[in-house]
């Protein structure tokens, strides 16, 4: 007998998922010095003016591909292709898009490797009240270190798969999301007291069209691309699991909505945090991780703010990570009929961990290996 294709047992489920994946460290890590680098509140609505005209139409096209075919994305481009004399360039779609979800999810587990290694320096702390090791320069110099972080983190990611999409998503993410919207909250309401937020919300919203280069353009729809979750498959993968009476356009419209206010109070979290700590906008991917827990040791009751920061910094990349990895596992149980759930998910992290080991070297071993003039990470 067929394998029943599982539905979400709620329609919240959904959300929360489809919610959950699109906002990760793109929101709070990534977009913040996107922003910074690109000089404010211009580029704000460049991003969201991109975000309506090219990222809600092809989020939707994803969805919908997946919702008609109820298959996730290779089987899906496969069948596209079917009757067309490029079939084969569809097929190829699908790899490519299946080959970039392994690769940003090793990067994306490196990354998530140093926020749980903040976390629990703040958890250390806060239980014990042991001091660590607070530079970012432990990290760099120790790729090791990095990949076992990176390893730990898909560890846990694949704890939950293991037990499927009912019972391991949608109930994680039941849990999960609604515990974090209220601990960025709180965050938000005590960073927004830290200074005097005028200068931060002028640099990010009043925009000075002046600022926006050539660049930004691209960035901007990087950016798009990348906080969507587009041209990773795994929207083709969410859409096979919606039922059937969805109207995928409305499902589309809220998921890039809720993505995009996150987005905005993502901004509001972390800029006063880098303006304050640093006197100047974060334009620099590592500031995060070299100034912030530094500061937050300064503040009065600091750990315990520090700790409930890389917590909701966690999950959310948790949240990303899990979707990156259910597309990896949903195919292969796909393709390779002979795989049950727990051999795919065993097998789709073991590939990532093989090319985490790129990143994870980068600031060590792999120093010297440059992507045009940057790091492989
Ligand atoms: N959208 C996630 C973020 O903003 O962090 C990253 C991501 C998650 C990309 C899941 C792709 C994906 F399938």
């Amino acid at each position: 007998m067929p394998k029943r294709r599982p539905n979400w047992q709620t329609r919240f489920g959904f959300y929360l998922l489809a919610v959950g994946s699109a906002f990760g460290l793109g929101n709070l890590w990534r977009f913040p010095y996107v922003v910074g680098e690109n000089g404010g509140g211009a580029f704000v609505l460049l991003y969201l003016f991109i975000g309506f005209l090219v990222g809600l139409p092809l989020l939707i096209g994803e969805l919908t591909l997946g919702k008609l075919t109820r298959n996730s994305v290779l089987k899906a481009t496969d069948r596209l292709g079917q009757n067309s004399e490029n079939g084969k360039r569809f097929r190829a779609v699908g790899f490519l898009s299946l080959f970039l979800s392994l690769l940003v999810l090793s990067y994306y587990s490196v990354i998530s490797g140093w926020v749980l290694h903040f976390l629990s320096l703040f958890m250390a702390k806060l239980v014990f009240g042991r001091e660590g090791n607070w530079g970012l320069v432990l990290l760099m110099n120790n790729g090791w270190l990095q990949f076992l972080l990176a390893s730990s983190h898909l560890l846990i990611a694949m704890f939950v798969l293991f037990k499927g999409v009912q019972d391991g998503l949608e109930k994680w993410s039941g849990y999960v999301m609604p515990f974090f919207g209220f601990l960025v909250a709180i965050l938000v309401v005590r960073t927004l007291s830290l200074t005097p937020s005028g200068d931060v919300l002028r640099f990010l919203f009043y925009p000075d069209f002046s600022k926006l280069t050539y660049f930004s353009l691209s960035h901007a729809l990087g950016h798009v691309f990348f906080t969507l979750s587009l041209g990773f498959g795994s929207l083709v993968t969410f859409g096979s699991y919606l039922q059937d009476h969805e109207h995928v356009p409305t499902v589309g419209f809220r998921v890039g909505l809720v993505d995009t206010t996150i987005s905005l109070i993502g901004l509001l979290l972390i800029f006063p945090l880098a303006f304050k700590a640093t006197d100047r906008p974060l334009t620099d991917p590592a500031l995060l991780f070299d100034v912030v827990p530094q500061f937050f040791l300064e503040l009065p009751g600091g750990t315990l703010y520090g700790f409930v920061f890389f917590l909701c910094l966690y999950l959310a990349s948790l949240n990303a990570s899990l979707g990156l990895l259910e597309n990896v596992v949903s195919n292969l149980t796909e393709s390779v009929k002979a795989f049950s759930r727990t051999q795919a998910t065993w097998v789709s992290g073991l590939l990532v961990l093989v090319f985490a080991v790129f990143p994870a070297l980068s600031t060590t071993s792999f120093q010297e290996v440059k992507l045009g003039s940057k790091s492989i990470i």
